[in-house]
């Protein structure tokens, strides 16, 4: 393994079995991660954010599987491993949380309880009061205030903040390399969301853990990553390190997700809108997926695909028209 690559996913496609054909959902992605690296994966709802994290996970429907690409995580090709020992990567080395708290939380076991099973399952801890000992001080981590009362609360009885945090400690538990994040923030209110995006950042930094930090709002990204892949319509557009891309965003798409985040100095008075909306995954148009909407968009964009160019400085984008000429030129 490179000691630059925790995480290294290749040419990945996932695709999905449905009635009205195959959806590509995730479409020859290619990123890595480094050690402690966040690295924010950001892109409009339907993108294949969601499908690229379960994809790694081993997480994927029924009616979904990963038909090219490789997934390497620390040294091991993720998709050579049979499910049991998929099963006990995630949770130990590779961890996740979701949007919603709620609905990864059991309603009728307490949080104390449902992250004590969480240690002793991945043998963390060997008695019950060890465990009880090691989840109030992580709950103290996570800053969940009077933590030895909140061991013996239901989900219910928390605040969604509080719960998010409890979600954030039973992932930080087993001290994984790799924590994978979608939209953790989305469901809580702007001042909870900074907690929580602060946390994050305070504890992949303390344990040198890596983030994938999926989102579809760049404010979040510019907060906490150090770099990022701008997904549109199951492929990467663009990709750089967070500085890089906020300074110099090239591909259409980026601007246009740029140009709809909220101002506060600019007095501006309607939010920028991406005219049209994603293609049909099943009925993907010739050429550049995103062409259909951009308004730089020339013939050869709807003839040809264009691929992912290094501008320099790490900088990859996958545009015809705003690519090395127009950088140069
Ligand atoms: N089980 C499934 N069967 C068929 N299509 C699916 C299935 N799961 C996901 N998809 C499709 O895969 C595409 C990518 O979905 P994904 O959940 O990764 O999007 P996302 O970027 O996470 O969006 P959001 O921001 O809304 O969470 C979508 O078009 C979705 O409809
Ligand atoms: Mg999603």
């Amino acid at each position: 393994m490179n000691d630059t690559e925790l995480l290294k996913i290749e040419d990945l496609q996932t695709s999905f079995q449905t009635k009205r054909g195959v959806v590509r959902a995730v479409d020859g992605v290619s990123f890595s991660i480094a050690p402690g690296e966040t690295l924010g994966i950001v892109g409009e709802s339907g993108c294949g954010k969601s499908m690229t994290a379960l994809s790694v996970m081993g997480l994927l429907e029924k009616n979904g599987k990963v038909t090219r690409g490789s997934i390497v995580f620390d040294g091991q090709d993720l998709l050579a491993l049979s499910s049991r020992q998929r099963r006990s990567m995630c949770g130990d080395k590779l961890s996740m949380i979701f949007q919603e708290p709620m609905t990864s939380l059991n309603p009728v076991q307490t949080v104390g309880h449902q992250v004590r099973e969480t240690l002793m399952v991945h043998g963390q801890v060997k008695t019950r009061d060890d465990a009880k000992a090691r989840i109030i001080d992580l709950f103290r981590q996570v800053g969940i205030p009077d933590p030895e009362r909140r061991y013996n609360s239901y989900p219910h009885q928390l605040s969604g903040g509080l719960r998010q945090r409890v979600m954030i400690a039973m992932a930080m538990a087993c001290e994984p390399k790799l924590l994978i994040a979608d939209e953790p923030t989305t469901a809580l209110d702007v001042t909870i969301e900074a907690q929580i995006l602060h946390l994050m950042r305070k504890l992949s930094r303390e344990h040198n853990t890596a983030v994938m930090m999926i989102t579809h709002n760049l404010g979040v990204v510019a907060e906490i990553c150090d770099r990022v892949c701008v997904m549109y319509a199951g492929k990467i557009v663009e990709q750089a390190e967070v500085h890089e891309l906020f300074r110099n965003p090239i591909h259409p798409y980026t601007n246009g997700l740029l140009r709809s985040l909220p101002k506060m100095q600019s007095g501006q008075e309607r939010l920028y809108n991406i005219r049209g909306m994603i293609p049909d995954l099943v009925n993907m148009p010739a050429g550049c997926r995103f062409a259909p909407r951009c308004d730089h968009a020339c013939a050869r964009c709807r003839e040809d695909e264009p691929q992912l160019i290094d501008v320099g400085n790490n900088h990859l984008v996958r545009c015809f028209c705003r690519g090395e000429e127009d950088r140069h030129g």
